[in-house]
């Protein structure tokens, strides 16, 4: 089916900035809307997004350059295009560009066109998006789906909740959980107790960017304390049905080549204490999985981590490795991580994430599909992780509609599958 048109505009996301909409139309006039996210604890080496800069607009943060590009350039180029040769869609808007990040048309243009093509396609098709998504990946799609098990963002700090921990992200994992039904129900579960015993400590029970609690803890190790005892409150043995996952986001501790942690009142710490830390932790409560331990560019300090884990725990990469598989390279050469986080927005188009997702799974690296800390009230991320197999999705905690929306939308594509859902297992369960 071709494409009759793409329209874009200027729309808001979770955080109240502007963000882009795009809207594919094929001449059939089906169509199909994406509108991209935005992170806050941003990678330096992620494609350009792309902003005004007129002050005299949404502080700087309009989008609408990058709306006339996709109005302007990108869509006539695309008119009369097979919506579902993805590859070539993509591939005509990265020579448009030109640039290596993406920074003359701006990749949340660009990604919101892609992601409409992508959803378009599915539309033509008449597939649920998710079976379409599978199309792309697998050479020979079977009909059975493998549902990703979610990290749960129940406590929120860093650069998305100030006055809260210096970690940016503590997170549950029902690794033992059956289905996706019940994986949230127990999220769900342990969310609200979570919530209960903070208001006891006489704590604000306000929540950050990913629908988190955010309270004035005292110390970075404080939240795993809370969040052992909302796990033994709701009734689940930590460790056997929930383990915990962390996302230091270290970039924004990394100063001058040292980390600092202003919770604790240490400072010059040096990438051997962190991973000391670590291990401490590690030796103490249920953590399966760390991402970003390290600061983007502290490939020995990764290195490190991965060696005095032994592969027992999931090592992520997501500001390390930007969704770029040119840098998911380097990292399998220097032993930096065994995980990839994938956010579609770091790098710009569905044929790029697709690739990064097929390098790290050559190398025997999980993958985990992310939203970012602004999101839109468009699921995207459930699809894209049921369709690409990969068995992980990290999309927040259980409030928050934009956080929601990607578990309710879990929950149906579990229910319409029937018993051709499978529950993910996780490699790195205790
Ligand atoms: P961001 O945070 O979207 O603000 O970058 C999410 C993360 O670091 O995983
Ligand atoms: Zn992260």
């Amino acid at each position: 089916m071709k494409i009759k048109t793409i329209r874009a505009h200027e729309l808001l996301d979770s955080r109240g900035n502007p963000t882009l909409e795009a809207v594919a139309i094929l001449e059939n006039d089906i169509s199909a809307a994406a509108m991209v996210p935005s992170g806050a604890s941003t990678g330096q080496h992620e494609a350009l997004e792309l902003r005004d800069g007129d002050p005299n607009r949404y502080l700087g943060r309009g989008v609408l350059r990058a709306v006339e590009h996709v109005n302007v350039e990108i869509a006539p180029v695309l008119a009369g295009m097979d919506v579902t040769d993805q590859r070539e869609i993509d591939q005509i808007m990265l020579d448009l560009d030109g640039t290596p990040n993406k920074s003359k048309l701006g990749a949340n243009a660009i990604l919101a066109v892609s992601i409409a093509c992508l959803k378009a396609g599915a539309a033509a098709n008449h597939l649920p998006f998710y079976a379409y998504v599978s199309t792309l990946c697998d050479p020979e799609p079977t009909d059975k789906f493998t549902m990703p098990i979610p990290m749960m963002n129940v406590l929120n700090g860093g650069k998305h909740a100030k006055g809260s921990a210096d970690f940016q992200e503590y997170m549950i994992m029902p690794t033992g959980a059956p289905s996706i039904v019940e994986a949230v129900r127990w999220g769900a579960e342990i969310f609200h107790n979570l919530g209960k015993i903070i208001q006891e400590k006489g704590w604000p029970t306000t929540v950050g960017d990913e629908g988190g609690y955010a309270p004035p803890v005292r110390s970075n190790e404080q939240p795993l304390e809370l969040i052992m005892a909302a796990m033994e409150k709701a009734g689940y043995r930590p460790g056997e049905q929930v383990s915990i996952a962390l996302d230091p986001a270290a970039t924004e501790l990394h100063m001058n080549d040292t980390y600092h942690l202003e919770k604790d009142g240490r400072k010059d710490l040096t990438y051997e204490e962190m991973v000391d830390l670590y291990e401490a932790w590690i030796r103490k409560y249920p953590i399966v999985s760390i991402e970003d331990g390290l600061a983007e560019e502290d490939w020995d300090g990764f290195n490190h981590l991965m060696e005095e884990t032994e592969g027992h725990v999931q090592i992520v990469g997501d500001d390390l490795f930007v969704t770029n598989a040119q840098r998911v390279q380097i990292g399998i050469w220097e032993n930096a991580a065994n995980s990839v986080l994938i956010k579609v927005n770091q790098i710009g188009t569905i044929t790029e994430a697709l690739k990064t997702i097929k390098l790290a799974r050559e190398h025997g690296m999980t993958c985990i599909i992310s939203h970012r800390s602004g999101e839109t009230e468009l699921p995207f991320e459930a699809d894209f992780a049921v369709g690409t197999h990969v068995g992980q999705i990290k999309i927040g905690s259980l409030s928050r509609s934009e956080r929601v929306a990607e578990y309710n939308q879990l929950m149906r594509i579990e229910r319409e599958l029937g018993d051709r859902a499978q529950m993910a297992t996780f490699r790195f369960a205790r």
